[in-house]
This record gives structure tokens, sequence and C-alpha cells, in this order.
């Protein structure tokens, strides 16, 4: 099985931390695959040295940025575009099969079967169940896939601005053509629906495999204390992670990745790698232009009328107090 890999990405030392922990549970789950770390040029060198004594191969690739800040700004996560990065797991082609996994999924046990499945293999998205989430999916390393992936992305771009758009977009028959592509959800269960279908998730969580901290707030975002084993953070966010993998996390950062990052950063705080985020994170808001909004239709005034009379007056436009004086001024004239 040395031909095929778990691949995730890294793009800056935040979620290099991540990567840490996933290879860990990955490990520790006895998975017979290799395991590869995409890394961008901002992962430092020691959150690079720390990663190659959990990966077996640390591979430097270019950011691909989509830059677009208007389907981002959507979501409101200006700092995907950098996701399109993920697609470099397709130039890969020393193995014949892979499974990419976001760098904020952790393993609760061993999912090496997932290696069974065809490209393009992946559970639905919590939020819009006829897209797959791109968070873990199973696909088959190619030059020629790579290639139309970049021509794809260049014609017609990705309507949330990051990778999973644009990969459903491209793996478009996905919601349709084999349901055996469609993984269970217990493959990556977002945080999001334990809170969106709580009685789903009391009945199916217990078999839950891959968890995905879906969502602006990590686990790193949060604090730990060892000795409470307790998790804090900003508690308005707090519901959106499930506190439970949410300890498991940090449980695993601080047994067994804690260690190593010490040995790597001596007497040095490591934690000061996070600034580059929060750097990279302003930068990025700072591109997201607020779009003037598109010119409204014409409408027709048999149009207009039904909108006043459903109670959809546009109050701040057409129909703003300013217009109808108007309208009334040149009745009276
Ligand atoms: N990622 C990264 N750097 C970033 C943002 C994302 O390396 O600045 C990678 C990382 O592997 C991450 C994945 O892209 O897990 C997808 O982003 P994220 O998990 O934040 O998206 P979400 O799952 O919350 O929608
Ligand atoms: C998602 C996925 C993530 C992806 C992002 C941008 O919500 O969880 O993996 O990178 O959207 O498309
Ligand atoms: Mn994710």
């Amino acid at each position: 099985m040395a031909d095929q890999a778990f691949v995730t990405l890294a793009t800056n030392d935040s979620y290099a931390k991540g990567a840490m922990v996933l290879a860990k549970s990955l490990r520790s789950h006895n998975t017979s695959r290799k395991l590869v770390a995409l890394v961008g040029p901002h992962v430092s060198d020691s959150f690079r040295n720390v990663l190659s004594k959990l990966y077996d191969e640390v591979r430097l690739v270019d950011v691909l940025d989509s830059g677009d800040s208007a389907h981002l700004a959507l979501m409101k996560r200006p700092d995907l575009g950098v996701t399109l990065t993920k697609l470099h797991c397709w130039t890969l082609t020393h193995y014949s099969k892979c499974v990419f996994m976001d760098a904020d999924t952790l393993v609760l046990s061993n999912v090496d079967e997932l290696f069974e499945r065809e490209e393009l293999s992946a559970a639905p998205d919590p939020g819009w169940p006829d897209c797959f989430n791109s968070g873990v999916f199973v696909f088959i390393p190619s030059s020629e896939t790579y290639g139309r992936l970049l021509q794809f992305c260049s014609e017609t771009g990705s309507f949330d601005g990051g990778d999973q758009g644009l990969l459903n977009s491209f793996f478009s028959s996905w919601a349709t053509a084999d349901i055996s592509k469609h993984l269970p959800f217990i493959y990556n269960l977002s945080s999001i629906a334990i809170y969106s279908y709580l009685p789903a998730f009391k009945q199916f969580g217990g078999d839950a495999k891959v968890v995905h901290f879906l969502g602006k707030m990590k686990p790193w975002n949060y604090s730990y204390d060892p000795e409470t084993k307790r998790v804090q953070g900003d508690s308005s966010e707090h519901e959106s992670v499930h506190p439970h993998y949410l300890l498991k996390w940090w449980d695993i950062f601080s047994t067994s990745v804690e260690p190593l990052l010490k040995e790597q950063f001596g007497d040095q705080p490591f934690d000061s790698g996070s600034h580059h985020d929060v750097d990279r994170i302003q930068e990025a808001v700072s591109r997201v232009h607020v779009a003037e909004p598109p010119p409204m239709p014409e409408m027709s005034s048999q149009e207009r009328k039904q909108k006043w009379e459903q109670g959809q007056a546009d109050y701040m436009g057409m129909d703003s107090f300013e217009n109808i004086k108007k309208k009334l001024d040149s009745f009276l004239k």
C-alpha cells in the first residue's frame, strides 16, 4: 500500500498545527498508508521540521489564490481563496490513489477502507447536500486532471471562491451519477451538523470516524488548560464546535504534538507563528471590496404595483420618499 496516501494542506503555521494533530490521529489508528503534507512557503522552517517528523513526505507547493473577494465575502470567509492550493494534490502522481483530508479534520478510527472508493468520492456538504464537502475526498493523482482543473478554474472560476465550489462544478455528476461515490456522513462529520440535526447526531454520531471542525473557529483558536483539561474560547463561537471532539483534538495536541514543538523551539514560544495568520487574514480582508449592488432590472409599473401590494416596496430606491414626492409633484403640476 506504499503507493497510496492520505494528503493534507497547510499554508501557514496555524493550519500546520491542525495537520500535526491529523497525522497523529491517523497514525494512532494504525493506518497502513503514507502521509503527505502539502505546505505553502509561509509555513516556517521550524513547523516544517516538526511536520516532517509526522509525515512521510512534506512537499512545498505554490499558493494558488482565487482572490475572488465577492464570493468569499458571501461565505464570510475572506481567507479561503488560498484553498485552491489544494488542487496541487492531483500532482502527487507517484501515488495511485489518495484521500485528501482538510487540516481541520480529526480521525477517530481507522479509515483505510476509503481507498476502496473511486474518484471523486466525498460526503455531502451539510449546508447544501447536493454538493459534496471538499474537506475529505478520494481522488486519483493525474497531471492530466490537474491541468484540466486549472484550465476549468481559469475559464469558469469557483462559485464559492474556494476549492469546494470549483470541485463541485468540475465533478458535477457527483450528486446524481453513482451513489458509491457518496461517502457516508460519518467520514466527514462537521460540527455544524451536530446542532442542525441533533436527534440524528444522537442516533448515528457514535459511529463517527472523521470529525471536521468546519467554520471560522478552529480548535487551535481556543486556549486549553492541560491541568483541568478544559477549553476556553469566545463563548458566542463556542457552540459551533462540539466540546467532546474539541477536547479530543486538544488532548492529542497537548500530549503528542506540543512536546515535538517544544523540542524544536527550545525556550522560544512557538505560538509566535500564528501572528503571521492574523497578518494574512487582515491582508485578505483588506482585499475584499464591498461590491456595488448590481443594478436592479427595469420593472414595469404593473410589476411595481404588485410588489407594493405584496409589501415589497423598494423604500431605499425606486419607491423612496423622495421619488414618491417627485411623482406626486408631477401630478399636481
Ligand atoms: N487552508 C490552509 N490555509 C488557509 C486556509 C485553508 O492551509 O489559510 C487549508 C487547510 O487544509 C484547511 C483547508 O484548506 O483545512 C480548507 O479550509 P478550512 O478548513 O478553513 O475551510 P472550512 O472547512 O472551514 O470551510
Ligand atoms: C468548505 C470546505 C473546505 C473548502 C472550503 C472552500 O466549506 O469544508 O474544505 O476548502 O469550503 O471552498
Ligand atoms: Mn475544513
